[in-house]
């Protein structure tokens, strides 16, 4: 696990816009893992100043997103399709019809089908190559909460307390009105993408990352899951980054890293 300080977000937005921009130079089509939540913003941000100045295309990339609330009505703003949509899809030249998020529109019973629709769906466009993603207070990725299998796949979960109240102020500040239901992509799913890029900003972020990173591997911290990747990079900022024990030596690993091996 790289674990990488920036002095701003901005700075690590330019690391992984780095990283997209060398994987779709690489691939012919390169297959992103987009998450939501304000965490990933400035990467968006980065995304649409480089498409805008002709310094990257995502026009032959596809998407998958992590996950989405269920029972929403269809276009809702906060639906993290609509998010996707407003944030990647309209300021940059990424295909709307290359952006594939769990299908919620059926009736309940139908989305065990359907949630199995979406792995297979992922692993037929050849699996994800660079997975974006933030972590929510309690340790989840995805909306893996907490107890989560570190074996699961895509699936019906009911949100806890805690990360509706996080997540209301996509909801005009009503916790009541965040959905308890979503469907997230597994902890498993998320463990087979080729490469994790995982963000945190801001102290409030600080305590778990520092058990993410450094605690022990468990489903009482879905994110901890990280540990057994291959390929995971952490991107900080210092506030972020101010409960790590071993911040001196994660700087001192970047500091005197070649740059041609990127994150
Ligand atoms: C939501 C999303 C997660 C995200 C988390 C953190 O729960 N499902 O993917 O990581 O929020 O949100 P934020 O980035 O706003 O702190």
């Amino acid at each position: 696990m790289e674990v990488v300080i920036v002095d701003r977000p901005g700075d690590g937005a330019a690391l992984v816009a780095g990283a997209i921009a060398a994987l779709v130079a690489l691939r012919d089509a390169p297959v992103l893992g987009l998450a939501t939540g304000g965490t990933p913003q400035p990467v968006y941000d980065r995304l649409a100043d480089d498409c805008s100045a002709g310094r990257l295309s995502l026009a032959g990339a596809s998407a998958f997103l992590l996950d989405e609330y269920v029972g929403l009505p269809a276009g809702h703003p906060a639906s993290y399709r609509q998010v996707i949509e407003r944030e990647v899809v309209a300021r940059t030249d990424l295909r709307s019809e290359a952006v594939h998020a769990p299908d919620v529109a059926g009736e309940e019973r139908e989305l065990p089908a359907a949630c199995a629709r979406y792995d297979d769906a992922i692993d037929a466009a050849g699996g994800v190559d660079l997975q974006l993603l933030g972590v929510g207070s309690d340790g989840h990725i995805g909306f893996n909460e907490p107890g989560s299998s570190l074996g699961s796949r895509t699936r019906l979960k009911t949100l806890t307390a805690r990360t509706r109240a996080d997540n209301a102020r996509f909801f005009d500040g009503d916790p009541e009105a965040v959905p308890h239901h979503v469907v997230t992509q597994g902890i498993g799913t998320i463990l087979a993408a080729r490469h994790l890029v995982l963000l945190a900003w801001g102290d409030g972020k600080a305590e778990i990352v520092a058990r993410l990173v450094e605690g022990p591997v468990s489903a009482s911290v879905p994110a901890s899951a990280l540990q057994l990747h291959h390929h995971v990079t952490v991107i900080v900022d210092e506030p972020a980054a101010s409960r790590l024990e071993r911040a001196g030596y994660y700087r001192e690993t970047w500091a005197s890293k070649p740059a041609w091996q990127g994150i």
